[in-house]
């Protein structure tokens, strides 16, 4: 049974009648750009076609039940009780964003049942997809109307990142949530954190015979865990040295100076991450060009030079992210480059059609012979943003 209709399965199963509506939001991945968000930088992620899908009905009173496929019960709470930190397993993520919501606007109660084919723990972005997908339920049904215009779907984001930050206590910058609420088809989406604004950048590339081709490398990656927040703090160190207030500031011609700058204990460290900051952001600047060139083979280049910088400067890549870009690039790859967070989750690669059979072979092969987990793989297709589907 397809996803859109198995949640209104589940939901008449758990509380016994229809849904008033069915909501779906996208999972993300990112072409280039990482970690580069929360430096007020650029990023040009993708939605995937792999969505959650929110079925909900209103309630008259202000409780909130929700449930997810494969997740357990029936789960049960007051609106009034979220807080940061509670709760803490998985509804974190959207009663999150009820309580975001709920700073600015009437938010009622609500019954919920979810069901995601945005795998978790791939780096994938499952996290804003269920935001998204609860986000846009609560925007429609209680008349706040943010999924209108982009503007309104901008601020939906930056509360589905509130959500985030937050309650679910990951220090997250904005782009997923961005990717899956202000994507367009067929385009990827360059935003500049700087001031939310965004370029729809066409992204089709079966009509030039590629395939982005990601691999779900089954080494789990997690958000809020502590090298993430390490990352980020690093590069508030070094902003804090350097006098500026965010890594932007620093234009690719000062670089050399600005690290120059960077003396006394753990220097060593802030000069890498503040290298990979500032040399990524240019990349995103460049790949957008690529794309309106219709140039991949520097696309490629591209990936290629931002895997090495996140491998050895920012250093959140891992054995089998690296594998899968070598493997893939020994296939023929025209680039190839690990996606989102780091520390596990999804790698990338740019592939002829042609030849990706061939190439999901080798990975696979090589990730046995390294004895890593059975690599899975998605050829993805830019998707639209979260909208409502029933
Ligand atoms: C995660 C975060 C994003 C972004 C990426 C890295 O996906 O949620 O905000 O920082 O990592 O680019």
């Amino acid at each position: 049974m397809e996803a859109r209709e198995a949640v209104a399965v589940e939901f008449q199963k758990a509380y016994g009648s229809a849904p008033e509506g069915v909501w779906a939001a996208p999972g993300r991945v990112n072409l280039i750009g990482e970690h580069t968000d929360y430096n007020s930088g650029l990023v040009l992620p993708i939605a995937l076609p792999q969505r959650t899908y929110a079925a909900v009905r209103r309630r008259d009173d202000l409780g909130l039940r929700m449930v997810s496929s494969g997740m357990g019960p029936v789960k049960q709470m007051e609106l009034s009780t979220i807080a940061p930190g509670r709760p803490t397993d998985w509804t974190r993520y959207p009663a999150g964003v009820l309580w975001a919501l709920g700073a600015n606007y009437q938010v009622g109660g609500l019954d919920v049942a979810f069901v995601s084919e945005v795998p978790i723990g791939s780096g994938l972005s499952s996290s804003a997809a269920i935001e998204g997908a609860i986000g846009a339920a609560a925007s429609d049904l209680f008349g706040f109307d943010l999924l209108a215009d982009d503007q309104g779907r901008a601020t939906l984001a930056g509360l589905c990142q509130k959500a985030e930050n937050d309650i679910a206590g990951a220090p997250t910058g904005g782009m997923d949530q961005a990717a899956s609420l202000r994507a367009e088809a067929g385009h990827a989406l360059y935003l500049d954190c700087r001031d939310g604004s965004v370029t729809h950048v066409p992204f089709t590339l079966e009509d030039h015979g590629l395939t982005l081709l990601v691999i779900d490398t089954r080494a789990e990656h997690k958000n809020s865990d502590g090298q993430y927040g390490k990352r980020r703090a690093d590069c508030e160190k070094a902003c804090d040295k350097l006098g500026i207030s965010s890594l932007r500031e620093i234009e690719p011609t000062a670089l050399d100076a600005s690290l120059a700058r960077l003396t006394g204990f753990g220097a060593e460290r802030l000069r890498k991450r503040v290298r990979h900051i500032v040399t990524e952001i240019a990349r995103v600047r460049l790949a957008a060009t690529a794309l309106n060139n219709d140039d991949f083979a520097e696309l490629g280049r591209l990936f290629v030079d931002s895997h090495a910088s996140m491998r050895d400067d920012y250093e959140i890549s891992c054995a089998e992210l690296d594998c899968a870009v070598t493997s893939s690039l020994e296939s023929g790859a025209l680039g190839a480059r690990m996606t989102g967070g780091g520390f596990g989750g999804s790698a990338m690669a740019l592939v002829y059609t042609e030849a990706l059979a061939a190439t999901e072979k080798a990975i696979s092969t090589s990730f046995t012979a390294h004895g890593f987990a059975v690599p899975q793989f998605i050829h993805a297709v830019a998707a639209g943003p979260a909208t409502r589907v029933e």
